[in-house]
Parts: C-alpha cells; sequence; structure tokens
C-alpha cells in the first residue's frame, strides 16, 4: 500500500508545537516523518559538547504518536565552528572563489579533514538512534549535487585527483596516451604535474574533463559509504536511503546506489517544467501540471537505481522559491503527483514540508500548513489521497515492463565534455524518446549497462557513447530488438574514436561505419522519407556505409539518398535525431517490430500500470474520455478525465 510522510524540522519551531504537529500528522493519514538532516549545529552545538535533548524530545513525541522516523545524517549543513576551525573543508567553485558558509553544502567531497568529520557526526547518531524504536530508516546527507556541489577545485580535490589517476593509469606514460597529450604539447612528466581541468585556454582534453567527473563521483560514492556502513554496522534493518535530485548526471547515480536499500528522489515538477527541454508554447500550456513525462522518467529512473525500491522523500506541495518564476501548481496536482508516484513504483511520498517557515531563505516556500498552521491545499490534497488509498488492493507491485530505455552516465559525461555543438543535448533527448513512448500508453523501466535484460522485447539506446562488453554480450544473447540513437558506440573509456570507426564494438551487432557526423540548428534543418512520409529531422546527422536494410534515407539538398535508419532483424541504428513527428511514427514502428501493443497519442493524458491496477492522469487543459476496457473496474475517480484528474481502475 502507498504510504505517505512528510519532512519536518523540529528544530525550527518551539516544543510546545511538537505534539500537535504529531498528532495532525498522523490525523491526516501519515505514516512517515523525515527529520534531522540540517541538524547539526543544533545537536553539537559547540565542538563535541552533543545536546540531545531536542533531538530525544523530538523523536520521541513524533515515535509515540504512531509516526515511523526517517533519520538524516546532518552532514549537508556543517556547522560554522567546524569550518571556522578547519577551513580545509570548504569546496572551490569552478570561478575559483571559496564557496564559503552561510546556506549548506559547504563541503568539498575531498577534504579528508571532513571526510572524519562526517564520520565523527554520523558515528554520533547512530551509536544514539541506531536501535530506536521510533527510528525505522536512515536518509544520508541531503541531495548530492544541489547546487552545483559535486565538482570541487579545492587544493585537497586536486590532491586526491592526481592520487586517483595514479591508480587509474599506473604510470604518466598510459595517462599520456589516453588523454592524447602529444596534442598540443601537454605531456606530463608526474602525477603531480596534473592540474584540475579549470582556467585552461580554449578548452581541457576531454579525456581529462571526464577523469575528473570520473573522480568526481567515484569520491561522493567514497563518502556515502562511508555513512552507510557506520549506519548499517550500528542500526541493523533499518532501511538506508539518499535523496537524490531530477535529471542531475554530476555523478553515477546508478554505482552510489548499489550502497543503498531504497533509492528515493525529491520531486518539484514545477522547477522541472521551468528548466527543462518543452518549448516555450508547450511551457506555458502546461504552466500549473508540469512536463507529463519528466517526472514519471525519474521515477522509472530511481526505480532502477534502487533495484525495485524507490521513494519520494520530498513533494512540493505548492508554489516553492527556488525556480526562475514559481508559479502554483494547479489545485489536484499534489494528488496527482502522488498517485504518479505509486503508478511508477514508489512506495512511500513524503512531502516537503510539514509547516511553511516564516524566517529564513525558504519562507516563499509552500508546506502543508501555512507559517500559522491553517492547512493549505497540499494538506487537503493529501487527505484525499489518504482516504483514496483504502479502496485500493494491497501489494500491488510494478511489473517488468516491455520496453527498457538504457540510461548511461559516463555516455553522459562524453558528450558533455565534447558536445559537438550546443544543439546535442542528451538528457534532453533521452526525455523526448521517453516521452514518444509515453505518448503511446506504454510502460518503461530504464535500465543501466548492468542491468539483466531478460524479458524486454524492446532495448531503446538514445545516447549510449560507450557501450560496454558485458552490455553487448547481453544484448546479444536477449531476444530484445534493439535501436541505437546516433552517436553510440562513438567512444573509446578513453574518449578517444574507435578504432575502425563507430559505433566501434556495436559494429558486432550491425553492420555499420559512421564516416562523417555533423551537428545542425533545428530538428528540422533536414528532412527523411521512411516509409513513404516525409519527416523532419536534424540537430545531429551521420555519414554512413552499411551492409543493412535501409529503412529511412535522407531527402534533402546534401547527399540526398544517403540511410537515416538501417537495420537487421535484431538491431536498428539511427542516423540523425528524428523531430517529434518523426520521432513519433519511429517508436511506433519500433514497437510494432517488436510486438509491443500501443494506443494512439494519448495527448496530455499518460497511463501507467502497477499490478493489475491502471492509472490514468491528466496534464492538460481539457478533460477526455479514457479508453477504459469493458472488463475493468473503476476504484478512484470517473471514466471522463477533467484536468489535473486521476483515475484509477482495476483488470477484472
Ligand atoms: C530541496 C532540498 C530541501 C529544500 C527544497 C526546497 O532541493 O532538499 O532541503 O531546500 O529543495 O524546494
Amino acid at each position: 500500500m502507498l504510504e505517505l510522510g512528510v519532512c519536518y524540522y523540529p528544530e525550527q519551531w518551539p516544543r510546545e508545537k511538537w505534539p500537535e504537529d504529531a498528532a495532525r500528522m498522523v490525523e491526516l493519514g501519515l505514516d512517515w516523518v523525515r527529520i534531522g538532516e540540517f541538524s547539526w549545529s543544533a545537536v553539537e552545538p559547540e565542538p563535541g559538547q552533543f545536546d540531545w535533548s531536542f533531538m530525544d524530545e523530538a523523536i520521541d513525541v513524533l515515535g509515540k504518536a504512531g509516526l515511523k522516523v526517517i533519520l538524516g545524517t546532518p552532514t549537508a549543513a556543517p556547522p560554522k565552528w567546524l569550518i571556522d576551525r578547519h577551513p580545509d573543508i570548504l569546496a572551490v567553485g569552478p570561478d575559483g572563489h571559496v564557496r564559503r558558509f552561510g546556506a549548506r553544502r559547504h563541503y568539498c567531497f575531498s577534504s579528508r579533514t571532513y571526510f572524519r568529520e562526517a564520520a565523527r557526526i554520523t558515528r554520533a547518531f547512530v551509536e544514539r538512534y541506531g536501535h530506536h524504536p521510533f527510528v525505522r530508516a536512515w536518509q544520508t546527507d541531503n541531495e548530492y549535487g544541489d547546487h552545483d556541489t559535486i565538482y570541487s577545485y579545492s587544493a585537497e580535490a586536486e590532491r586526491a585527483f592526481r592520487l586517483w589517476l595514479e591508480n587509474r593509469y599506473g604510470t604518466i606514460d598510459a595517462l599520456n596516451e589516453a588523454w592524447g597529450t602529444r596534442f598540443w604539447s601537454m605531456r606530463y612528466r608526474h602525477f603531480d604535474e596534473v592540474d584540475l581541468p579549470l582556467h585552461v585556454v580554449e578548452e581541457p582534453s576531454p579525456t581529462h574533463l571526464v577523469d575528473f567527473v570520473r573522480f568526481s563521483s567515484d569520491q561522493v560514492v567514497q563518502f556515502n559509504r562511508q555513512q552507510v556502513e557506520i549506519i548499517r554496522a550500528g542500526s541493523p534493518g533499518r532501511p538506508v536511503t539518499h535523496n537524490f535530485m531530477s535529471h542531475n548526471i554530476d555523478f553515477d547515480h546508478f554505482k552510489l546506489s548499489e550502497d543503498l536499500d531504497v533509492a528515493s528522489w525529491d520531486v518539484y515538477p514545477m522547477g522541472g517544467l521551468i528548466n527543462g527541454r518543452l518549448p516555450d508554447e508547450e511551457k506555458a500550456r502546461l504552466l500549473r501540471t508540469g512536463d507529463p513525462d519528466q517526472v514519471a522518467f525519474n521515477h522509472d529512473l530511481y526505480r532502477a537505481a534502487g533495484r525495485g525500491r524507490v521513494w519520494v522523500m520530498e513533494q512540493q506541495p505548492g508554489p516553492v522559491n527556488w525556480a526562475a518564476h514559481n508559479q502554483a501548481p494547479a489545485d489536484g496536482m499534489v494528488r496527482l503527483w502522488t498517485w504518479l508516484a505509486y503508478a511508477h513504483g514508489v512506495d512511500m511520498v513524503a512531502y516537503f514540508r510539514w509547516r511553511q517557515a516564516p524566517f529564513a531563505q525558504e519562507q516563499f516556500h509552500a508546506g502543508l500548513l501555512l507559517p500559522d498552521s491553517t492547512p493549505d491545499q497540499a494538506f487537503h490534497e493529501t487527505a484525499t489521497v489518504a482516504a483514496e488509498r483504502e479502496r485500493l488492493p494491497k501489494n500491488r507491485q510494478r511489473e517488468r515492463a516491455k520496453v527498457a530505455l538504457v540510461m548511461d552516465y559516463e555516455s553522459r559525461w562524453a558528450s558533455r565534455a565534447l558536445p559537438q555543438g550546443r544543439t546535442y543535448q542528451a538528457s534532453a533527448i533521452c526525455l523526448d524518446w521517453y516521452a514518444a513512448l509515453s505518448r503511446h500508453g506504454v510502460d518503461i523501466d530504464i535500465v543501466s549497462q548492468e542491468s539483466d535484460l531478460e524479458g524486454y522485447a524492446l532495448v531503446i539506446c538514445p545516447d549510449l557513447l560507450i557501450p560496454n562488453t558485458g552490455f553487448i554480450e547481453r544484448l546479444k544473447a536477449s531476444q530484445a530488438k534493439v535501436l541505437f540513437g546516433p552517436r553510440s558506440g562513438s567512444k573509446t573509456p578513453d574518449m578517444h574514436i574507435p578504432d575502425g570507426l563507430p559505433p566501434g564494438p556495436l559494429r558486432d551487432l550491425i553492420d555499420i561505419r559512421v564516416t562523417r557526423v555533423e551537428s545542425l540548428p533545428s530538428p528540422e534543418s533536414e528532412t527523411v522519407l521512411h516509409g513513404n512520409r516525409s519527416f523532419a529531422a536534424g540537430t545531429w546527422r551521420e555519414t554512413i556505409e552499411t551492409g543493412e536494410s535501409v529503412l529511412a534515407t535522407f531527402t534533402g539538398a546534401y547527399r540526398p539518398g544517403s540511410p537515416a535508419l538501417v537495420g537487421n532483424a535484431g538491431v536498428r541504428y539511427l542516423t540523425a535525431l528524428p523531430s517529434r513527428e518523426w520521432l513519433d511514427a519511429l517508436m511506433r514502428d519500433c514497437l510494432d517490430w517488436a510486438g509491443i501493443s500501443w494506443l494512439p497519442d494519448l495527448g496530455d493524458i499518460r497511463l501507467a500500470r502497477r499490478g493489475d491496477l491502471t492509472f490514468a492522469f491528466n496534464f492538460g487543459t481539457e478533460a477526455k474520455e479514457l479508453p477504459i476496457p469493458a472488463n475493468a473496474g473503476i476504484l478512484v475517480g470517473e471514466s471522463y478525465l477533467e484536468p489535473a484528474g486521476v483515475t484509477i481502475w482495476r483488470h477484472i
């Protein structure tokens, strides 16, 4: 059954309010409460002097009211006294300036002092609460990467990077070879000569850049792992999670999640729309409902990262404070997002936050309650969800989808280091492909290159620049049809063009050789003919030599007749980035090829299935009649789905 929760900051409110808050949370139907992630200076106001009284009492009050506590380690916000004693904790930003105390996340993942201090405070929390009956789960830190905090250019980072390089390459000659330092006389004699890739003229070697990202990612994984190990040793039986952000590619979320029991993420769809990929007119239309696919994509991504276990740790409850503008969601959206999460496999949704704070940075950020404790819109919508969940059968699980979409962090880092044109935006491309499938009512699993591919009928790789051997072997062994986007297999792990030209190792699967690539100004720069229909394409185009069947061709003035889509019985390769219309047609075609049924374009409606339950969501501005099968029973909502509405039915 869907569980509900809320983020609560007892240190921000007088103790007298806690019992009433806790009682109201339970009355509302909440099961979980997350606390503690910014509590360090309240718990340890002076170096080494702990005052546990507030935390003891808060956990007691919340737990006795019936709530399960998720306790956050407080390492996202080290106290001032600690920073003043050890300024080497602070990170240095890409502008070369120290990122100072005064907000949060002011630490460098490579600081040895901070590594020790993070262990010390985590151990103190775990020793005090590891066996506490009310503490039922742990969250490490808070939103690794928030406000660009993964990459630090400090002296500590430089020292650690050099060691990391020595460990990776063994000899400086090997590094010189990998980075191509022969190119502009960039040769190094020792690892100690290597700087961080910052403030160079023109641009650093792409291998230097990607190695710095790999290194930084490993630092985060190591930092997190230390906390997880302390928690596991001192708090057995409590799941450990971390709250990720949407679409962050600054570190490898799959790798970090290997150490977690549950992956969580923070859902802020209004900002997601504004920062997202959609054209302005769509953003205007979806202003108060958000991008129908951006949130779902992240649920599916983190479900994969959590190996099936995923929570929402922070659900936007109303307007927030941090985007370019902060519109209110349409009434009903908080309920819709909660059910959307559940439909995509999320088992617990916690709202951020219980009560709007009348002070400090986030005073414009809504909560379930207004600052004076009267219920805000999201409070009422949460009550609705809490009542509706009783109408659903228990224990329904998300089943394996037929379509797998591959997400690979290394490949993202590769195209970010060598974009070859501003119009190549890998995250947007991937989401476009996801959206095209989703518009046709298809459930999707996101997978990594390490995932088991058993049972998939179609595997989609929008931007797999660096495929690994194990993945290729598993593709060969699987029955799935496979679609590769342009640039697939175009880089070695050293960021070189592969021997024998791209798609490198994918040439085992499909007979092509990419002899030219170009980036273009818009998705309509080219035209193609695919199955008697003409479509626009663009932003990326490749010229290939191939022994495979040609399924679509370019028809514009430049090299007309050259292949735009080629394939054999099991594998297809696209040499251009499709416009939206072509993408829709292409996905329908691929679904037919893989024997997967689909629905005509759903517009702003989205469907998702969890066991025998189907959920329909209306992100649009018009009501729509739903395609509910005759043998289904509606459990929540109506067959005529209003804007911002949710309908749930069960197959009988
Ligand atoms: C998240 C963060 C929270 C809060 C929230 C505001 O990124 O984890 O602590 O700041 O944003 O929307």
